[in-house]
């Protein structure tokens, strides 16, 4: 495996590179990361892996320091894969000045995560365009479990033009249902098994929405329970899968969204959904 830390030796090392899949990520790669490059495989002939710690898509400081690093284990686990090139910049090689983006984002980028996190997602949006920038891909994948991040970047490479095939992946869990994440190395044993009853809490809160035909009942349902085994409810809410946006009664395929922090850790979780059309 090729590793690049500039963006100056890129252009060099896709020369005669063909069929290009790019997988961003922050590193600390699990079962959900290999996932991603299992099924860009089916698809590209290169396989770039970039992992960057992108500081301006964080909150708090304190957030983007407890971020876990593991870069040796990455890379042991990035040639075993046979990933083709590690992109792994220095913050000073992508953000030499203060960056900004040309590119206005949506309204549901403040909302949901957004709206406890603003700017996030204007930092997750210019390190995708300058990672898209960069590389050209052919074929790019992110996981469903940011599924509202998956949701801009696919409305960002529609808007902007991108001649790139955008790919999704099923979110991958532990054995208790817990949705991998890189945060969930920062639980303690005991509240990893609590940490489950966020997807366990969704699944109730749909079979609710089933029973009641109620959006808002389901999903107050789902935040009371939540709030009951002690976790700090920021959102719980129902929207259509496609583009996020409230549902309406016509609406049949739609998506369960929550996050809540358990001992100052924040998770997110989501389940898609069908009905009837009876909601
Ligand atoms: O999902 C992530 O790991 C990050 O938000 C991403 C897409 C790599 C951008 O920094």
């Amino acid at each position: 495996m090729i590793i690049l830390n500039n963006q100056s030796d890129v252009k060099s090392n896709l020369v005669n590179k063909k069929n290009l899949a790019l997988i961003p990520t922050m590193g600390n790669l699990h079962a959900g990361h290999i996932s991603l490059i299992e099924k860009a495989k089916n698809y590209a002939g290169t396989i770039i892996v970039s992992i960057f710690v992108n500081p301006i898509q964080f909150n708090s400081q304190n957030d983007l320091k407890n971020y876990p690093r593991t870069l040796t284990k990455d890379i042991e686990i990035l040639n075993k894969l046979g990933v083709d090139i590690l992109f792994n910049p220095s913050e000073k090689d992508i953000y030499p000045s203060k960056p900004k983006l040309s590119y206005t984002l949506p309204p549901l980028a403040k909302q949901l995560c957004g709206a406890s996190r603003p700017g996030h997602f204007e930092g997750v949006i210019m390190i995708i365009d300058k990672l898209f920038g960069l590389f050209k891909p052919d074929h790019v994948f992110f996981g469903k479990k940011d599924y509202q991040q998956l949701i801009l970047i696919k409305q960002f490479i529609s808007d902007k033009n991108y001649q790139i095939c955008f790919h999704s992946v099923e979110t991958v869990r532990e054995q208790n249902s817990l949705a991998l994440s890189s945060r969930n190395s920062l639980l303690k044993s005991k509240a990893k098994v609590i940490a489950s009853t966020l997807f366990e809490t969704l699944k109730d809160a749909i079979v609710e929405l089933k029973k009641f035909h109620d959006i808002n009942l389901a999903e107050l349902f789902a935040v009371k329970k939540l709030t009951s085994l002690g976790w700090a409810v920021d959102y719980v809410e129902i929207r259509r899968q496609a583009d996020l946006l409230k549902p309406s009664t016509s609406d049949e395929n739609l998506v369960i969204l929550g996050a809540a922090n358990y001992e100052n850790v924040r998770l997110i979780d989501n389940i898609e959904f069908c009905t009837d059309g009876t909601i």
